[in-house]
């Protein structure tokens, strides 16, 4: 017999191109929650390999199993607060649609919150008894280490594994944490721990990530980018939003594309002024690029919307190049060194692109 809602306890389930493990997981929470009166919510960007036509066959055979589907954005901290916000029940649980997180921890995971013991429980593959031998490699690994030592160092209470995607909180804790959460990126846990006062109750409970069986990581250098963006916006007090300091990253890697490129020109036999044009253009190109996949991740330029938005971002770059080429022109001419003056007109180019694609190009 289906428990009848309302259930005690949603568990949201992000998941982008996770089809196949769709039915397994839900045959695992059934197990691993009998008894319990609980709801499952995955969050699907839309992914091609019909993750959604999967949920949906699941939820016309079980009512406690819902789906959101969002068209047109990415990412999974933004996946998982909407799924949160979806729920009315007094816990929420978060855990990965690829099978990597036991299902077999969730109930001492949850109990504690139920029982008003805790705010918040987060599965550790870090504490006594938890492995992460599940990491697809040492690089990975590495990686991870690094992350959660630069964490480590900003966070007001001590989380084995901040990293974690796999926890639980009370919805009265989530809801004061959700007018400061950003949503951009991997490290949602993260994000709310940093968000609520310090004297919420913290629990461990440890647990084995599995090795990934179908499907592959969605874990990328640029979720790196975006993760370090919010490590910075919160070392700053949270006044300097992530996403400018991710677009003006964006931005010097298009000054060090200029420089080199406008250099490269320069020893092909183009005179000052050309290679500047080319510098500049490629940099306009790779930024564009860059902030399309990485500052505007959330809600890229795609099919239709890409070569409009890539027009505008040029004519704007154009505009302010002639603007950035002036600049560096003058300097020049005032006897600043040549790369000197290359650099202070790209850095002008730049804060003048930050105004057209914040406000005409990702709207
Ligand atoms: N809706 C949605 N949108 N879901 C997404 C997106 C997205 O853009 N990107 C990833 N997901 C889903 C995946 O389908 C999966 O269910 C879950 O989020 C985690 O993504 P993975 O791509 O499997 O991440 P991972 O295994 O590399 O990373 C794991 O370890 C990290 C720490 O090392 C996850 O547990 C992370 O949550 C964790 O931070
Ligand atoms: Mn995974």
């Amino acid at each position: 017999m289906i428990e009848p809602l309302p259930a005690d306890l949603t568990l949201v389930i992000p998941c982008y191109n996770e089809a196949p493990n769709v039915v397994p997981l839900i045959e695992g929470v059934k197990r691993a929650l009998e008894g319990m009166k609980w709801e499952i919510v995955f969050v699907d960007d839309n992914s091609p390999d019909g993750t959604a036509r999967a949920v949906e066959q699941a939820a016309q055979a079980d009512p406690r199993v819902r789906l959101i589907r969002r068209v047109g954005r990415r990412g999974l901290s933004s996946a998982v607060i909407e799924g949160a916000l979806s729920s009315t029940a007094p816990v929420i649980a978060v855990m990965d649609g690829d099978l990597q997180h036991d299902e077999g921890i969730l109930r001492d995971l949850v109990t504690p919150l139920l029982e008003n013991r805790a705010d918040i429980a987060v599965a550790s593959r870090h504490v006594e008894g938890g492995d992460s031998s599940g990491l697809a490699n040492r690089w990975r690994h590495m990686l991870s280490q690094a992350g959660i030592r630069l964490a480590q160092s900003i966070l007001p209470m001590t989380l084995t594994d901040p990293m974690s995607g796999f926890f639980a909180m009370r919805r009265p804790l989530f809801e004061q944490a959700v007018p400061k959460l950003t949503g951009t990126g991997f490290k949602i846990l993260l994000e709310i721990v940093l968000s609520v006062p310090d004297t919420a109750r913290l629990i461990e409970v440890p647990f084995v990530f599995r090795p990934r069986v179908a499907g592959e990581s969605k874990l990328s250098p640029l979720v790196m980018v975006q993760f370090l963006g919010m490590l910075i916006e919160r070392a700053f007090g949270g006044w300097l939003p992530t996403r400018f300091i991710i677009f003006a990253t964006v931005g010097l890697i298009g000054i060090a594309v200029n420089l080199l490129v406008s250099e490269l020109s320069r020893f092909g036999g183009a005179d000052f002024q050309l290679s500047q044009v080319i510098g500049t253009a490629c940099a306009i190109l790779i930024n564009f690029q860059l902030n399309n996949r990485i500052t505007y991740l959330d809600r890229p330029l795609r099919g239709k919307r890409w070569l409009p938005g890539l027009c505008i971002f040029v004519i704007g770059a154009t505009i302010g190049a002639v603007g950035n080429i002036g600049v560096a022109q003058l300097l020049y001419d005032t006897h600043w060194h040549w790369s000197g003056a290359s650099a202070a007109g790209a850095v002008i180019g730049v804060v003048w692109n930050y105004a057209i694609a914040s406000t005409l190009v990702w709207r």
